[in-house]
């Protein structure tokens, strides 16, 4: 979610906390950099042999490209979609998009049809909300774990939030809020495995009633795992010895590991605390500094409310009271003054067992996680590189002790697989250089700028892990517009990761705004519906890294496209030059598909929502340094940065428009790419409680007004998963 300045309750990812000193560039900016024409020719060619070696042809060469014709599949080589504001979710024509499964859909065969009319309950047995981050995972004929299956397979999707709206009959009820409406949003967050198979017809459907089939919410026990398991931090009255705790919660991005299992990433958890007005008095001085930066301070006078005010459910059970983080009792273990510092992390979970253990790899971190892109190449260390997301946050990787041993792909115990690559290794946060390249600084007691660091002391690892953003502040990481979902060129393990936007960056920064460098350069002003202005980064970029090898310290990059309306000025804002069928805002999610190698593009947007939905394009990947420097002027000011080659009207095209309302999320594929599956997140999530009774004024009705579930044209709409294919019978993408 990704709302404007105009919508303040629930823009929780401008939550701004980097009050840190670390450098922003604009002091460096006038140092000279070299072009790379000679890389980019040479880099074509390589492009044609990868996508060749991909049985496809890349149509980016142009109609002279004898490649681009013949019966070859042609990469992009659909018509693209549209802008709209209808809502309804449209596909390019030749192409097919249906429901597979949305909120409240049954997944157990003890529960009723979902009505959809804000009675439904059992969301532990149901599609949970606010569909997200999603990952396949094949199963065979005989129900094992099968990678090559594109017949049947296991879906791990995340749920965020939920509209509190559309769950209730009339709405929430405010606090003091009755037990049953908690445990409703409490059970429609977390994540869903859910069995899907193809039918006698050629499509999929979910399966339900399938024993594989559980919700995993913010009330399922998981372990912490890593340096920070059983830290001092990590000690609750449920948990003396520091060494679980209840519930992964706001589940965003995702991850899927080689021997796999599905990495959820726990992004906006800071917002489901309630701290009490006067807890900072209570806490020392450290304390104080970690709760502010993780967005999370208050004073004497002024409490800091749970966001759905589950810690004020009318019984007062712990079950609900834990969400309060303050001292209330004798000691840390009689109380829930720690549970702060039990959400925040990549949790690992075995889609294929119910039985095996659930894991919080403390080891990447704690910080608002998008998604976790994992780079595993045999006989090297694994890398797991991460997004923070929230205004002038950090890039992070994670970097194994282990080299990777293809052999542990296929282990039994996926968990114990997971414990040998991602309890042990070094964490690392991204500091930028204007001149293309960068450095890994490392976030350890070893960095003698973390061991140092005068603002906040750090008691031992675990402490560093679980205080991550603070490390990297003491690091001097380089403040990013929004860090979002990574994910990695399966070609040449480039990772492309979104920076959806930032509207505290500015020219000249007050306060908690930061002035552009050569990685973040842009800040402009736009008009939405020609009244609301928006300043800073207001429409995002997609940013490249490349390790030559997935355990380097240093690193070079560039932009591989920046978001913008196509009339925008093509020197400050439309750098990428994009036309009216590629123009998106708000880059968020972004996923490869390895069948096609295609990059597709997913918008969580504010900015644009007046020409269009959100949507998803898909884009032909190049390569870090394939295009050269770029000088922006800004009259009192230059900043210059490093872009990639400019897309044309063959490696970037709008793919799909969603309906109102609502962001486009998640992406999986079958592995022989003849289907896809995405999310629509949150239709109609504007809807005001107030409105609740007259269904016209429902901002979307979707899914219902196109048929699917209970209610039709009048429908409460629903978060759903979509499923999508060529009808053709050919891959997706082409
Ligand atoms: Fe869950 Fe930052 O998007
Ligand atoms: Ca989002
Ligand atoms: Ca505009
Ligand atoms: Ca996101």
């Amino acid at each position: 979610m990704n709302k404007p300045v105009d919508f303040p309750m629930r823009d929780l990812n401008d939550e701004n906390s980097n009050t840190s000193s670390n450098p922003t560039f604009d002091t460096v900016l006038a140092a000279r950099l070299s072009r790379r024409s000679i890389l980019r020719g040479s880099l074509g060619t390589a492009a044609t042999a990868m996508l060749g070696g991909l049985g496809l042809s890349a149509c980016g060469g142009g109609s002279d490209d004898p490649a681009s014709s013949g019966t070859t599949e042609i990469l992009l080589g659909f018509t693209a979609v549209a802008k709209s504001v209808a809502d309804a979710l449209t596909v390019p024509s030749g192409y097919t998009a249906e429901v597979l499964i949305a909120l409240g859909d049954p997944l157990s065969n003890d529960v009723a049809a979902f009505k959809n009319d804000g009675t439904d309950a059992d969301y532990d047995k149901r599609c949970g909300e606010w569909h997200d981050g999603m990952e396949y995972f094949g199963l065979s004929a005989t129900g094992v774990r099968d990678d090559a299956s594109s017949s049947r397979a296991l879906l791990g999707i995340n749920h965020e939030w939920v509209t509190q709206t559309f769950l209730h009959p009339n709405g929430p009820t405010p606090a003091p809020r009755p037990d049953a409406e908690v445990i409703k949003e409490m059970q429609a967050m977390g994540v869903t495995i859910v069995e899907i198979a193809k039918g006698a017809n050629g499509k999929f459907a979910y399966v339900k009633g399938s024993p594989f089939n559980r919700r995993i919410t913010t009330e399922t026990e998981i372990e912490f795992a890593g340096p920070a398991r059983g830290n001092n931090l990590l000690k609750t009255k449920f948990s003396t010895d520091g060494t679980k705790t209840r519930g992964t919660v706001n589940n965003c991005g995702t991850g899927k590991t080689p021997w796999g299992t599905l990495l959820t990433g726990e992004e906006n958890w800071a917002a489901f605390f309630a701290r009490n007005a006067g807890d900072n008095d209570l806490r020392s001085a450290n304390e104080n500094v970690a709760f502010a930066r993780y967005g999370k301070s208050v004073t004497t006078s002024t409490g800091s409310n749970h966001v759905y005010r589950w810690n004020t459910a009318q019984s007062g059970d712990e079950r609900f009271t834990r969400w309060n983080a303050s001292v209330t009792g004798a000691s840390a273990t009689d109380d829930y003054r720690n549970e702060f510092y039990c959400q925040g992390y990549v949790t690992e979970i075995d889609p294929y067992s119910a039985t095996a253990k659930i894991r919080k790899r403390t080891t990447l971190g704690r910080m608002a996680h998008e998604g976790a892109a994992v780079r595993a190449e045999a006989g090297k260390k694994v890398a797991v590189y991460m997004g923070d997301d929230a205004r002038n946050e950090y890039i992070y990787k994670f970097v194994s002790a282990q080299t990777w041993n293809p052999a542990d792909a296929n282990a039994a115990d996926r968990m114990a697989v997971g414990d040998k690559y991602l309890d042990s290794g070094k964490l690392y946060a991204a500091k930028f250089n204007d001149d293309g390249t960068g450095t890994w600084v490392e976030l350890s007691l070893a960095n003698p700028a973390v061991a140092g660091y005068a603002t906040y002391t750090f008691a031992d690892e675990g402490d560093v892990l679980i205080h991550a953003r603070l490390a990297a502040d003491a690091a001097g990481a380089t403040k990013m517009d929004r860090p979002e979902w990574g994910n990695l060129n399966p070609v040449n393990g480039e990772l492309y990761i979104t920076l959806t936007n930032n509207s505290n960056r500015r020219l000249n920064p007050t306060g908690s705004q930061v002035a552009p460098n050569a990685a973040n350069p842009r800040t402009y002003s736009d008009v939405r519906g020609g009244t609301t202005v928006l300043n800073g980064n207001v429409n995002g970029h997609i940013l490249r890294i490349k390790d030559a090898d997935p355990a380097d310290t240093t690193f070079t990059w560039d932009i591989f496209l920046f978001g913008a309306e196509s009339d925008a000025s093509p020197v400050l804002v439309n750098l990428s030059g994009l036309t009216d069928d590629q123009d998106f805002s708000s880059p968020d999610g972004l996923v490869f598909t390895k069948s096609t190698g295609l990059c597709w593009i997913q918008t969580d947007d504010g900015a644009l929502v007046d020409e269009s939905n959100c949507m998803m394009l898909a884009a032909v990947p190049g390569a870090v340094g394939d295009g050269g420097q770029v000088t922006l002027d800004y009259g009192s000011t230059t900043v210059t940065t490093r872009m990639g080659k400019k897309p044309t009207a063959t490696t970037l095209k709008r793919f799909l428009v969603g309906p109102k309302d609502q962001e486009i999320t998640g992406l999986a594929e079958t592995p022989d790419g003849k289907f896809i599956f995405i999310n629509v997140q949150h239709p109609g999530e504007d809807t005001s409680a107030a409105e609740i009774a007259d269904p016209s004024k429902y901002t979307s009705h979707w899914p219902g007004n196109a048929g699917y579930g209970a209610g039709g044209a009048n429908a409460r709409p629903r978060s759903a998963t979509v499923m999508i294919y060529k009808n053709d019978g050919r891959r997706v993408g082409t």
